[in-house]
C-alpha cells in the first residue's frame, strides 16, 4: 500500500527530500536565515531581557496559540513567562512581546526528567501576533519517513552540557529521521523512546538540538511549505553518537491541538469530491472552498466501511489545488487493489469534515 503509493505520488517525495542545507550549532549548525522561519517563537521568563530570559523555543500554529513541549511549562504560570515573535536575533528591536493568557498542558504529560511522556503543551496568547502560522503535519501523513531530511531550530546550547554557550541568533541544523527501531536498540535508547515519540540524528552523532532548544520544532519540507512534525523534547547528552535527537511525534497530538485551538469561524466547509477515469489516468477533484489548502486522505477499500481501520489511512498534503491525477500506469503496476479517498479543506491547522467518500475501483479500469 505504501509502496504504491509512494511511486504514484513521488513528485511529492522528490519534493518532501529536497533539502535546505548541505553541511550539517544548536550543535553544528549554521545561523538562521532572517526571513525563513517566521512563525518561530522564544520563551522567555517575565522580565528578564530576552538574550537572558530564554530558556524554551515554541512554534506558532494559529494566530493565538503558540505549540511548545509541556516540560517548558513546568513551574511556570501566565504571568512568569512571555513568548517572542517576528525574529531570530534576541536582541532585536523590532520583535513582538506577547503575555499568555493560558497554559494548556496535555493530560497525559508525566514529568519524568529523563524522558516525558506526551510532552506538548499549548500557550494562548493575549493577543493575536500579526506572523504567520506554520502547518502542523497532519496524523494520517506519509511525510515521515526514516532517512528524510528534516530541520531543527533554536537558541539553544552552541556547544556541549558541561559548559553551555547560548547564542543571540537562531540556529538550525539538518538531521535525518530516523525510525522508532533503530532509536531503540539496545546500545541506544534501548526502548525509552515510545510510539508518541520521534528522533532524528545521525548514529555517528555531531548534529542536535541541546539544551534550550526544547519546545522549538523539527520541521519537513513539503511540496507546498514547511511543517512541523516533532517539538524538541529530550536526549542523552547532545550530539552524542547512537543518542539521537528525540522529540514529540506531532501528528499524533493533532486532535488535541485542533480541539484547542479551532474556533467554529477558524473552519473551512467540507469540499465535495468526484472522481473521473479514462484510459490512461484516474482524476479526483472537488469543489474550491474558502480555504488555505486541501488534503488527501487514502484507505485500501474494504467492505464494510467499518472495516477501515485508522492505521490503513494515509494522507498526503495538496496545496491550493482542487484535483490530483493518477497515472494508470504507476496504479496498475504495483496494486490490483481499491482504494477509498477522501478530501479535507485547511485553514492554517484547522480542518473541514471530509468531504463525501469516493473509491477508486480498479477491477473497474
Ligand atoms: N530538554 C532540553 C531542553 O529543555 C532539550 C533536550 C534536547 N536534547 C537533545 N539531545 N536533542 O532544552
Amino acid at each position: 500500500m505504501r509502496l504504491f503509493f509512494q511511486f504514484g505520488f513521488s513528485i511529492f517525495f522528490l519534493l518532501v527530500q529536497t533539502s535546505l542545507l548541505a553541511t550539517p550549532r544548536i550543535i553544528n549548525g549554521i545561523r538562521a536565515k532572517p526571513d525563513n522561519w517566521s512563525w518561530i517563537v522564544a520563551i522567555i521568563s517575565q522580565g528578564v531581557v530576552p538574550v537572558k530570559g530564554q530558556f524554551c523555543g515554541g512554534t506558532l500554529i494559529h494566530p493565538s496559540w503558540v505549540l511548545t513541549a509541556a516540560h517548558c511549562a513546568d513551574g511556570e504560570t501566565t504571568s512568569s513567562i512571555n513568548v517572542l515573535l517576528g525574529t531570530n536575533d534576541l536582541t532585536d528591536e523590532n520583535r513582538e512581546i506577547i503575555g499568555i493568557k493560558r497554559i494548556v498542558r496535555h493530560p497525559d504529560y508525566d514529568y519524568d526528567p529523563e524522558t516525558p511522556n506526551s510532552d506538548i503543551a499549548l500557550l494562548q496568547l493575549e493577543k493575536p501576533s500579526t506572523q504567520p502560522v506554520i502547518r502542523i503535519a497532519d496524523r494520517y501523513t506519509v511525510l515521515i519517513q526514516p532517512g528524510l531530511d528534516a530541520t531543527v531550530m533554536g537558541w539553544g546550547a552552541t556547544n556541549s552540557l558541561s559548559d553551555p554557550v547560548y547564542p543571540e541568533h537562531l540556529q538550525q541544523v539538518t538531521v535525518p529521521i530516523v525510525s522508532n527501531t533503530q532509536c531503540n536498540e539496545h546500545f541506544s535508547y534501548a526502548g525509552d523512546v515510545k510510539e508518541t515519540m520521534l528522533c532524528a540524528g545521525f548514529a555517528d552523532g555531531g548534529a542536535d538540538a541541546c539544551i534550550g532548544d526544547s519546545g522549538g520544532p523539527l520541521v519537513m519540507k513539503t511540496g507546498s511549505g514547511w511543517q512541523q512534525v516533532g517539538i524538541v523534547s529530550w536526549g542523552e547528552g547532545c550530539a552524542l553518537p547512537n543518542y539521537y535527537g528525540v522529540y514529540t511525534r506531532v501528528p499524533f497530538f493533532q486532535s488535541f491541538m485542533t480541539e484547542n485551538i479551532c474556533q467554529q469561524a477558524d473552519i473551512p466547509p467540507s469540499p465535495h469530491l468526484e472522481v473521473h477515469k479514462d484510459e490512461k489516468s484516474v482524476t479526483i477533484s472537488w469543489n474550491q472552498v474558502k480555504a488555505d489548502g486541501y488534503q488527501l486522505y487514502y484507505a485500501p477499500y474494504s467492505k464494510p466501511l467499518s472495516n477501515v481501520t485508522l492505521d490503513n489511512i494515509e494522507s498526503l498534503e495538496l496545496g491550493n489545488r482542487t484535483s490530483f491525477n493518477v497515472k494508470l500506469t504507476s496504479l496498475k503496476v504495483f496494486s490490483d487493489q481499491n482504494f477509498y479517498v477522501a478530501v479535507r479543506a485547511y485553514n492554517g491547522n484547522c480542518y473541514s469534515d471530509y468531504s463525501n467518500l469516493c473509491t477508486i475501483m480498479m477491477d473497474e479500469l
